[in-house]
């Protein structure tokens, strides 16, 4: 028998635990450096209209299906639109879950790893490239190093497993009202140390005034992808996560207390980490390597550097456990409610399976080294087939569901039930009918034609 199902037992803690799956490496990793590739401010600017144009109805429209199906995203399709090939858009969800933590623990590994690289010690004059690649597993003359990579790959998917376990209220709830105030905690911290660097005003400058010049249409693109990634959209994460809220939930407020976290704490990381980066002289647009090269770099510079250090790999390493056990919960939630199986069973097979899976990522700079897929190693083949292939995919079916199939009105009446203080107004139906699918038909078309072309 399975037993009822279970729901967040506080307001605050449904919104942490979808504030802690939308705040990850997307915002403390991924969003500097995009930022810093496409010329900062002018890349936030857009990046701010795409999350309110995509970004909040996708919310919505995802935390509205949850609510009203109780279910994990496979079987909220098939209760909305029963004996349609529609379920197909959940299970690609759950695929695109399997796959996306798959790698994210593989990055989020390295990010633990850090945690005792800084108190090891980062000091001047250390190389911080081989440093970096002696994480991954690169070879630098002393034979490839496959253990480590792998060990704090499995350690990472251990945690995540160990918190989904305990389910929906004891094991994920507990936890995200626990490390969510942790996190912003920490970051405030390193922005008070940031900022108040010597010459950290380069930093705000870059940061704060707009290059568009550097804007090209690559940058809607990746403003674009950015905003799905970031608010863990397009794979059903947020239906699971609606799924476990009550009938007095109101999606509205909801919607706008997730969003507004984790754009505010995508920001925040930026003032966190651009005024470091210029105070010491160097270069923001490094692309990934920002966080794990140029950073320890800034590190050991600082008075007390190893303790920001350590601090800085901890925020980053929680971010991304609060992102994963969203990630793990989509398939684990398809296990326990479409086939019955125990929660215990699942988080802890699957966890295997997605670990086993994620190897080839971890691997990637050694024994599968010679891998490509135009020109992409294995981490970034993944994480392009998740980012410009399936969340579209999975965002634009969601959309074209919610909007034709079960009507953009419906939808909007319901999630306006109970009425909270942000109403869900007829732009809604306008934004996922219209606005929504033509800007991802577009960053698919371009992100192809990009991707094999260039
Ligand atoms: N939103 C997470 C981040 O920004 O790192 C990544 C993510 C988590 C994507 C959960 C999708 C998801 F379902």
């Amino acid at each position: 028998m399975i037993g009822e199902r279970e729901h967040w037992t506080t307001r605050v803690g449904f919104i942490l635990a979808a504030a802690g799956s939308a705040v990850g490496l997307g915002n403390i990793w991924r969003f500097p450096y995009v930022t810093g590739v496409n010329g900062g401010a002018a890349f936030i600017v857009i990046y701010l209209i795409a999350i309110i144009i995509i970004g909040y109805p996708m919310m919505v429209t995802e935390m509205t299906l949850g609510k009203k199906t109780q279910k994990n995203p496979v079987g909220a399709f098939k209760a909305m639109a029963p004996n349609t090939p529609w379920w197909l858009v959940g299970a690609l969800g759950v695929f695109t879950g399997f796959v996306i933590l798959s790698y994210y623990s593989v990055v989020a590994g390295w990010s633990l790893a850090y945690i005792f690289r800084a108190i090891a010690g980062f000091a001047p004059g250390m190389d911080f490239a081989e440093l970096f690649y002696t994480t991954i597993g690169v070879d630098i003359g002393e034979g490839p190093n496959i253990i480590t990579p792998i060990i704090w790959h499995l350690v990472f998917m251990a945690l995540t497993v160990g918190i989904i376990a305990g389910g929906v209220v004891r094991g994920i709830q507990r936890w995200v009202k626990i490390l969510m105030p942790v996190l912003l905690i920490l970051l405030l911290i390193l922005v008070v140390r940031a900022v108040t660097l010597p010459g950290s005003g380069a930093g705000l400058a870059f940061y704060l005034s707009p290059d568009f010049s550097a804007v090209t249409g690559q940058t809607f693109l990746d403003a674009i992808a950015q905003s799905f990634f970031t608010l863990s959209l397009g794979m059903g994460a947020i239906i699971t996560y609606g799924s476990y809220l009550g009938k007095d939930s109101t999606i509205g407020d909801n919607g706008g207390w997730v969003v507004g976290l984790d754009t505010g704490i995508a920001i925040i990381a930026g003032f966190a980490i651009f005024p470091a980066v210029f105070a010491l002289g160097l270069e923001p647009g490094a692309g990934p390597g920002l966080t794990f090269i140029t950073l320890p770099a800034v590190f050991a510079e600082l008075p007390a550097g190893s303790f920001f250090g350590f601090l800085f790999f901890l925020l980053l390493s929680i971010a991304a456990l609060t992102s994963a056990i969203s990630l793990l919960e989509v398939v684990v939630a398809w296990l326990v409610d479409e086939k019955n199986w125990t929660r215990a069973k699942a988080s802890v097979l699957m966890g295997l399976v997605i670990f086993l899976v994620g190897i080839p990522t971890s691997l990637g700079y050694n024994v599968f080294g010679d891998f490509s897929f135009l020109g992409m190693d294995v981490l970034d083949t993944y994480d392009w087939f998740a980012n410009a292939l399936f969340l579209p995919i999975g965002g634009l079916l969601t959309a074209i569901f919610v909007g034709y199939v079960w009507q953009a009105k419906r939808a909007q009446e319901f999630a306006n039930d109970p009425p909270g203080k942000i109403p869900i107004g007829d732009w809604y139906g306008v934004l996922i009918r219209y606005v929504v699918p033509a800007a991802i038909i577009i960053v698919l078309i371009f992100g192809l034609i990009d991707t094999f072309a260039g």
